[in-house]
């Protein structure tokens, strides 16, 4: 990826004919980028040693330290073993990997998923309740909201408002012609991400902490979560998988591994209607994007959940 200084890529991002490659989020807006990836600048937040050194400054590293070290910081918020930077890669920089810049001044939105116009406060609890698997999560007015907004603000400095920047969230691998497969996919696994992730999805632990997090089971994130889409998984494992080859994948084999993750068992949907899978696979995941949730895959019922 070519890096050029921030006020490149604005002269890039603010020439009309930019709108045009479609980043598509799981909602809300798209814009359309007719520029080749490799020659896409992206938008380059401040750097740690720019932070003034006083009470804004301190509480954009408390918010630095909940989204890198979540689960320590805010224990009472996450019910899995996962921190928010597991999936927003470089604590919540990296492009492509729904960077907290290209968040933050996206909102407040609308969202599908509630529909109902969302400030930025909202959009956090929802990765807390579903990413983290938390439960009840944190109030717009708490600690954690607040240093997690001043961390992504701080990080979008010199953003504009309301523009969406090249970057945001995880850009869309289309499905490929023929569908995923998932005998495929196990086999993608089993050759590159079981090394790190383990045979059975699990992660590796060196004491109490994940070093590598588990994509399925009780420690994973929850079938409420937007990563439980097979598209969506399949778009972060193309640009962010394996961990230091990105890319590496074809569509393809991101989405064969995508759907091989995907239809192993994880945490309940919270949102579960009248304790009935296939009521709850009719209101939230009859139209969300590509999903096995509520669906017999090989004879077995897939959400069940895990505890
Ligand atoms: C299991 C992976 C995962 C974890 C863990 C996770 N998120 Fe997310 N997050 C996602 C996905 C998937 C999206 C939706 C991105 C998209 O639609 O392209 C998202 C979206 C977001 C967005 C909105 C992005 C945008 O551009 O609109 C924010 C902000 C966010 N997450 C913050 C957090 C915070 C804070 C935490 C920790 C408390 C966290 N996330 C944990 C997967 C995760
Ligand atoms: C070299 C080790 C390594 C390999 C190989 C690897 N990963 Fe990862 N993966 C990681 C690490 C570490 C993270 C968390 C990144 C972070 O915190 O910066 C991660 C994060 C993830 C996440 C989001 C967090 C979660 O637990 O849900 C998914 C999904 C994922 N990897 C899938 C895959 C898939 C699929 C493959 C194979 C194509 C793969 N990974 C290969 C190390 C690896």
């Amino acid at each position: 990826m070519k890096i050029l200084m921030p006020v490149c890529a604005f002269s890039i991002l603010l020439s009309p004919g930019v709108r045009a490659a479609t980043i598509a989020m799981e909602d809300q807006s798209q814009i359309k980028v007719p520029v080749p990836a490799e020659h896409i600048t992206y938008f380059q937040p401040p750097q740690q040693s720019e932070l003034p050194d006083n009470a804004y400054g301190k509480m954009v590293m408390d918010g630095y330290a909940l989204f890198v070290d979540t689960k320590r910081q805010a224990p009472q918020f996450v019910g899995n073993g996962l921190n928010c930077t597991n999936c927003h890669l470089d604590q919540g920089r990296l492009a492509n990997s729904a960077p907290l810049w290209g968040a933050y001044p996206m909102y407040p939105a609308y969202r599908k998923k509630n529909d109902k116009v969302n400030t930025f406060a909202e959009r956090l609890q929802g990765c807390f309740q579903f990413s983290m698997n938390g439960g009840k999560p944190p109030a717009a007015d708490s600690r954690e909201i607040t240093a997690l907004s001043t961390y992504a603000y701080w990080l979008s400095t010199k953003a504009p408002v309301g523009v969406e920047l090249p970057g945001r969230g995880y850009p869309d691998v289309s499905e490929p012609k023929g569908g995923y497969n998932l005998v495929r996919g196990a086999a993608v696994y089993k050759d590159q991400c079981a090394i790190c992730h383990g045979d059975n999805g699990q992660g590796q632990k060196a004491g109490d902490d994940y070093v590598m997090p588990p994509l399925w089971g009780k420690e994973s994130y929850n079938w409420g979560a937007g990563m439980h889409r097979i598209n969506t998984a399949a778009s972060f494992i193309k640009h962010n998988m394996p961990l230091g080859k990105p890319n590496s994948l074809s569509d393809e084999q991101a989405w064969d591994v995508a759907a091989y993750v995907n239809t192993h068992e994880r945490p309940q949907d919270p949102r579960l209607v009248d304790g009935s899978v296939e009521k709850t696979r009719l209101k939230y995941h009859a139209n969300d994007g590509v999903n096995v949730y509520g669906q017999t895959v090989n004879g077995v019922l897939i959400g069940q959940g895990v505890q």
